[in-house]
């Protein structure tokens, strides 16, 4: 336990990479594209600009300040704060929420790894046009193959997890992230010139202002900031807390924010002017990706590169942020039992993917099986991962950076000490962040 000992980022960049390789994945590339289309576009856009610079980052740099001060996973940091307190024990709600999104989010993650497999090993079948709906659901409710590939998923994240933060984590993210960058921009380079381009920038840009009526909106905004930078789940006090402390972190913060952001925004530039083009839905919902693409590069010039590309691109950026989920919990059990990091990724990456299990045979065998809510298993364990846990643990997060941490070590820890700047965190981080998560809680409360 002791900070000698403790593993850290060997370079500023590794950090800077691997945190957005954490924040960029499937929330980015399939979550963002569809919650903006069924939001309204261009209206959403701006609302969730706003929420990222007024809430995101000033939560994100909370975070990264309190690991990194505290040398410590997150559970720990949140125990170091209350040392006498029955609430000591409330940072595990984050390490048991990032295992839980893990689990599914491995499911999801082995849908993406068998349609780039598809596009790259059997681009005629992949290109055979049909009814992409059928193909997916007849493939997602196929008993064993699904299921090979959430392992290979869990089995490649426990492989880099395992070897640790330096040669693991930092060394994946040094090359898998520009591998990213340049498959992301190849494609929007691509989309531009297709003929829908104009359709899809002003369904992107250009708000529909009436519908910034709607309290929806502002929900759906907030809940897509916090899962996309990875927000309130003790990831990014995790990840602070390999940071030596010789660069400041407000800059990392805005960097790594804007940079998910500038993301999710890309890979709308290569969606929806491909969507436009072949006179598809844009607000189809979770569908995007599986259904509506595959009819896109079923018609496209070009077609199988492009659908090869894509699915890579998002194997990849689901990967990264795999690493960062089963991170949490690894550091977790190593500080808090003293496991060595080999025996916890393989017991914790082996546990997780059992817990998946379910979720992806809700899709087959026990398709008719319904949870509280009419929600699917895959649905219902996001749902108390994303919709409950994650603004729980965000508010306790909130209220201890904000109100218990004494304010001039809070500023000091994040760097900010004697700046306007740092009134105007403390003061978001204070107020602002808690009653939006409040507000959000109990939107998510009243659909349980
Ligand atoms: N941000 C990732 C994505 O966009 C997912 C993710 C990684 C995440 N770490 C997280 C979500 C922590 C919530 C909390 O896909």
């Amino acid at each position: 336990m002791s900070s000698q000992t403790r593993e850290q980022w060997q370079s500023h960049r590794g950090f800077l990479l691997a945190a957005v390789g954490s924040a960029v994945g499937l929330g980015d590339i399939w979550r963002f594209p569809y919650v903006a289309g069924a939001n309204g576009g261009g209206a959403f856009l701006l609302v969730y600009l706003l929420v990222v610079l007024l809430v995101g980052v000033p939560l994100l740099l909370g975070e990264f300040a309190l690991g990194r001060r505290m040398q410590s996973e997150s559970a720990t940091a949140v125990a170091r704060l209350l040392p006498s307190s029955r609430w000591r024990h409330a940072g595990v709600v984050g390490v048991f929420a990032a295992g839980l999104i893990l689990a599914y989010y491995a499911v999801i993650a082995g849908w993406v790894f068998r349609y780039a497999a598809l596009y790259i090993g059997s681009p005629a079948q992949a290109l055979a046009g049909g009814d992409s709906a059928a193909a997916f659901q007849a493939y997602v409710a196929r008993p064993l193959e699904p299921l090979a590939w959430q392992l290979l998923g869990m089995a490649l994240t426990t492989a880099i997890v395992c070897k640790g933060v330096e040669k693991g984590i930092e060394k994946a993210s040094l090359w898998l992230m520009p591998v990213l960058a340049l498959l992301l921009t190849a494609l929007a380079v691509h989309s531009a010139t297709l003929p829908g381009i104009r359709q899809g920038l002003r369904f992107l840009f250009l708000p529909d202002w009436s519908l910034l009526a709607s309290p929806g909106l502002y929900v759906a905004a907030l809940g897509q900031a916090f899962f996309s930078i990875g927000l309130a789940m003790g990831v990014m006090v995790t990840y602070g807390s390999y940071q030596p402390a010789t660069r400041p972190l407000p800059g990392a913060a805005l960097t790594i924010a804007l940079g998910d952001t500038l993301f999710g925004v890309i890979a709308g530039l290569v969606i929806f002017p491909a969507v436009f083009s072949f006179g598809l839905d844009p607000a189809q919902g979770a569908g995007l990706t599986f259904v509506v693409l595959p009819q896109v590069f079923a018609q496209m010039a070009g077609g199988t590169l492009f659908g090869a590309a894509f699915f890579l691109l998002l194997s990849i950026a689901a990967l990264t942020s795999m690493v960062s989920l089963l991170e949490v919990p690894v550091a977790y059990v190593m500080q808090r039992w003293g496991w060595s990091r080999q025996r916890a990724s393989l017991r914790l990456g082996g546990l997780l993917f059992v817990l998946g299990i379910p979720a992806s045979l809700g899709f087959g065998m026990w398709t008719g099986l319904r949870l509280p809510g009419g929600r699917s298993i895959l649905d219902a364990m996001d749902f108390l991962a994303v919709d409950l846990l994650l603004p729980l643990n965000g508010l306790l997060l909130v209220l201890l950076l904000g109100w218990l941490w004494p304010r001039h070590e809070a500023l000091q820890a994040a760097d900010l000490q004697g700046s306007r700047l740092g009134r105007a965190w403390h003061f978001s981080l204070r107020y602002l962040v808690p009653l939006l998560v409040m507000s959000v809680l109990a939107g998510s409360l009243s659909r349980t």
